[in-house]
């Protein structure tokens, strides 16, 4: 057990009112945590501190065991940490071109980068994709290619929000599975912010629940769905009402 991660007195505010309020918060290396939460909660808002993208109003993060911040954070600690968000945002390029661009950006020898581009679109089954135009690909193609930008930089935190919530459901379980495979063998910690009771259950053994900016349950996911506590039961109860349909 390696704590990866550790937030004390995390709180973000805005002007009006508290956003987030965490007394304290450990990731622990190589586990795959589902953030879950209604609208508005503080999960998106929980991934950009964690990421280090956004300063909090108050609190201290430690990425092992040192003090870090979105202002501090140095290039090598920026680089253990790959985001992926709902929207793929890929460049105006082909599929190989942009899963190659951070290990271009690393100066990486071309060599290196085509083995390694081509290694990771076969993982994520898009190797036939890899002269299409980003712009040309379907949700879930787009997807993919989001992931694997992200997982060939091997970083050691891959944070993502909702990244399947635009997928049609086939596409989304059919990727979430490929994507849970790939998880195993690459060990990667991952933050996983989803508003999906089944995406987070086939992927993550750890979950949080985040309601009106606090942490209200932590455990495993399989321990949290099936003891919710008495503020997270509504909000999971209805979730299971859904999925037993
Ligand atoms: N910079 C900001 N200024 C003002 N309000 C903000 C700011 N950032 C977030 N908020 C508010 O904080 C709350 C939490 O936002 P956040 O995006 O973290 O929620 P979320 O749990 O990700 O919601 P969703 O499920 O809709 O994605 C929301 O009410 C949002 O409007
Ligand atoms: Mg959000």
């Amino acid at each position: 057990m390696t704590e990866m991660i550790r937030a004390e007195k995390l709180e973000f505010q805005v002007p009006s009112r508290n956003i987030l309020s965490i007394p304290e918060l450990v990731i622990e290396k190589g586990h795959v945590y589902g953030i879950m939460g209604p609208n508005g909660a503080g999960k998106s808002t929980l991934l950009k501190l964690l990421s280090l993208l956004e300063a909090p109003t108050n609190g201290t993060i430690y990425f092992h065991g040192e003090k870090v911040s979105a202002q501090t954070v140095t290039l090598d600690q920026r680089r253990k940490i790959a985001i992926a968000l709902q929207q793929s945002l890929l460049l105006d390029s082909t599929v190989f071109q942009n899963i190659a661009v951070g290990l271009k950006i690393r100066k990486q020898p071309r060599k290196v980068i085509k083995a390694k581009v081509f290694e990771w679109m076969e993982k994520f089954n898009i190797a036939h994709l890899a002269d299409k135009h980003a712009y040309k690909l379907s949700g879930g193609e787009s997807q993919r290619v989001n992931l694997a930008r992200a997982m060939i930089l091997e970083p050691e935190l891959l944070c993502l929000d909702e990244p399947f919530s635009a997928l049609d459901f086939p596409t989304k379980m059919k990727l979430v599975e490929d994507f849970k495979s790939i998880l195993t063998t690459s060990g990667t910690t991952v933050l996983f912010v989803s508003h999906d009771l089944l995406e987070v259950k086939s992927l993550t053994n750890e979950l949080f629940i985040l309601m009106n900016g606090e942490l209200q349950q932590h455990g495993s996911t399989e321990d949290v769905i099936a003891n919710p506590n008495a503020s997270t039961q509504s909000f999971i109860n209805e979730w299971k009402s859904y999925l037993t349909l």
